[in-house]
Formats: structure tokens, sequence, C-alpha cells
């Protein structure tokens, strides 16, 4: 069976070190790897403007910002090919077929929904596309037959939808569709980055994200503000290393090889944890290494999205080369799953002879 990826991001704002973790570093390690048949990676609009029906010029400012984001981290147009969701009607029509396959009360259940419905206040007024994306995302992942879907944590329970839709689909019409295996981070840290304020999550409306965009001294400044432990005052109290997001980061980003050139006094991140602990080590210090640490990640990045910026022209260029290819794939699979669903009938010709015999014996 061939290896395919489909991944993708809404494009409501620019990525961050919580999307970095989370699922973009493996996109680009997988691509690299070289063990993929194909790989697609989707700027999700369509999704995007299920909650933000009435700001669609939100969702069209940030499709450059998501497709700079990902060629600079690393994304190579001749590997992966990078679309446009709602470019192909393909993935909407899948859906309004797929629709008849989940009941309103499986989708009432899904914890994802759930908690953005909370967190959206939509509760009394949810819009029925928000509420059917996890099925448009059943789509969009089985119009590339794919196999492997890297995402963050918060996805599971749509590929948990995803693949009750193709066990549901295969076994009514016959075997159609891929069932698709999640790829979560292996790095616990990465699997939930938290905000530079210690809460749960990087997120662009409470304004605790660092940006993959932003600049020296701006990441500069929000590790040095970033939340540590309250209850560590002076230099020689103990230390908290718990929901401490100095030591997150540093279990997300730091190699050994970084104590040695930023930080040689102490020998691995376990030494500098037990020094804080016990007391004696200075917030500040551990924040210097973190900025020292980040700034190496993201000033490759960074300056990759300079280069880029110069040719915006050229990027929208590769979308729509991406989005001609993703087209053609959609469509293929579209047509094996009109025929599966026997509502192919002009190809038909069984269909067509059967109903020509039946009203000459008439
Ligand atoms: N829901 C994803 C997000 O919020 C975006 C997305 C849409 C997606 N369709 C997908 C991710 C299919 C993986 C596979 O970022």
């Amino acid at each position: 069976m061939a290896k395919i990826i489909l991944t993708g991001d809404r494009p409501t704002g620019r990525l961050h070190l919580g999307h970095y973790v989370g699922s973009l570093k493996r996109r680009v390690d997988l691509q690299n790897s070289g063990e993929f048949d194909d790989i697609f990676i989707m700027i999700a609009d369509a999704q995007a403007l299920t909650d933000n029906a009435d700001n669609p010029e939100k969702v069209r400012q940030n499709i450059i910002e998501v497709a700079l984001d990902y060629l600079s981290v690393g994304l190579d147009p001749a590997k992966s090919t990078l679309f446009i969701q709602s470019q192909l009607p393909q993935l909407c029509e899948l859906s309004f077929y797929y629709m008849n396959l989940v009941t309103v009360s499986r989708l009432q259940r899904n914890p994802t929904v759930k908690s953005e419905i909370q967190m959206r206040n939509f509760e009394a007024s949810i819009p029925v596309g928000f509420f059917t994306y996890p099925i448009s995302q059943a789509a969009d992942i089985t119009a590339f037959m794919a196999t492997i879907v890297p995402v963050g944590e918060d996805q599971l329970p749509m590929l948990e939808q995803t693949k009750e839709i193709v066990r549901k689909f295969n076994q009514v019409y016959g075997d159609t569709l891929i069932e698709p295996d999640i790829l979560l981070p292996d790095n616990k840290a990465c699997l939930r980055l938290p905000g530079t304020d210690g809460k749960a999550k990087m997120s662009k409306s409470l304004g605790n994200c660092i940006y993959l965009s932003d600049s020296e001294e701006d990441v500069r400044k929000k590790v040095m503000s970033m939340y540590t432990d309250p209850d560590h005052i002076r230099v020689q109290d103990p230390g908290r290393i718990e929901g401490n997001c100095v030591f997150t980061y540093l279990d997300a980003f730091c190699k050994p090889e970084h104590f040695e050139k930023y930080l040689p006094d102490y020998e691995n991140l376990d030494a500098l944890k037990e020094h804080y602990k016990r007391g004696g080590l200075g917030d500040v210090k551990v924040k210097k290494f973190l900025n020292a640490v980040l700034q190496e990640e993201l000033a490759p990045i960074r300056a990759r999205r300079k280069e880029l910026e110069k040719d915006i022209p050229a990027v929208y260029r590769i979308l729509k080369e991406g989005s001609e290819k993703a087209y053609a794939v959609a469509e293929g699979t579209l047509r094996k799953v009109k025929e599966a669903m026997k509502i192919n009938y002009f190809d038909d010709a069984e269909l067509i002879a059967e109903q020509a015999k039946k009203y000459q014996e008439q």
C-alpha cells in the first residue's frame, strides 16, 4: 500500500512554536525521510470559514502567512504538495455523502467540537458548517487515501471520526477508502506546548504565542517575561520544574550540544533542573539559555522567510500548482466513491442496458 501523508492548518493567523513542535517540524522530517510516496499539506481555508464566516478577509490574508511559514520551516514544493482546501470542490462532494454516515449525536460527542463550541460561545447558535467540520475533515483525509496524518493531540477525535466514517463507508458500499493513522509527537513537551503565560495551550486569542516569524528581539522579550515558578522569588530559593514553562520549552527544544555551546557549566538538562530545584539558580540565567536555544532554531527559519517574502507571486504560484495536482488526486477518489455508491449513472453501461431491457419487455 502506498504511504501517503495528508495534514494541514486553518489559516487564521501566523504559525507559532506550538504548531512547530506539535506538527510542522515532524512534517519536514517525514518529507525528508524519503519514505513517503506522496505528501499533501493543506491550507484549510474552508474549515477556517466554518467559525469565521463573517470574516473572510482574515482567512484570505492569512493564506500567504501560513504558506510562508510552511516554506520557511523547510516544506519543499518539490517533495510536498501544498494546496488550498477551497479550490477542491471534490472535498465538498465527499463531505455531502459522508454526512449520511454520521449521526448528530456522534458529532455532539466529539470532544474537540465540544470545547470549541464553548470557547466560541456558540452554544445555542452553532453554525451547521462548524458542527459538521469533522466530517469535512474526513473528506480531506480520505480524498488523498492518506495513511498517515501528522497532527497535534487536539486532532485525535477528528481522526477517530474519520476512521469511523471509513469503516462505515466500506461496510455499506464495499472496500473503497483507507483508514488513516494519526502520528503524534513523541516528546511529551511537544504534545501540548504551553503558552508563554503558562496557560495550557499557545493560542492567538490568549496572546501567549511565540510566532515563527517573530523578530529576534520579540522572541527575546517573550522569553524573558515567561511564566516560571511564582514562588521562586530569590535566586537561593528552591524552584519548581512542573508547570514552569521555561523548562517545558527546554524539554521541547534543547539538545545536549546546546549545553556545550551556551551553558558549559552544566552537563545536561537534568543537571540544570536539579540545580533549579535545589535553589541557587536564577530564572534569568535559565531564560537566557532558552533564548539562545530558540534563537538558534528560529534564525534559519526567519532568514528563509525574508527571502521568500521578496517574491510573493512565486508563493501563490506554488499554491496554485499544488492545488491543481491535489485537484486531480481528489477527483480520482471522488470517481471511485461515486462508483462504489452507484451514482455514476453515465459510466454505468450495465445500468443503462438493464433499464432498456426492462422497458422493452413491458
Ligand atoms: N483541523 C485542523 C486544524 O485546526 C486543520 C485540518 C483540516 C486538518 N483538515 C485537516 C488537519 C485534515 C489534518 C487533516 O489545524
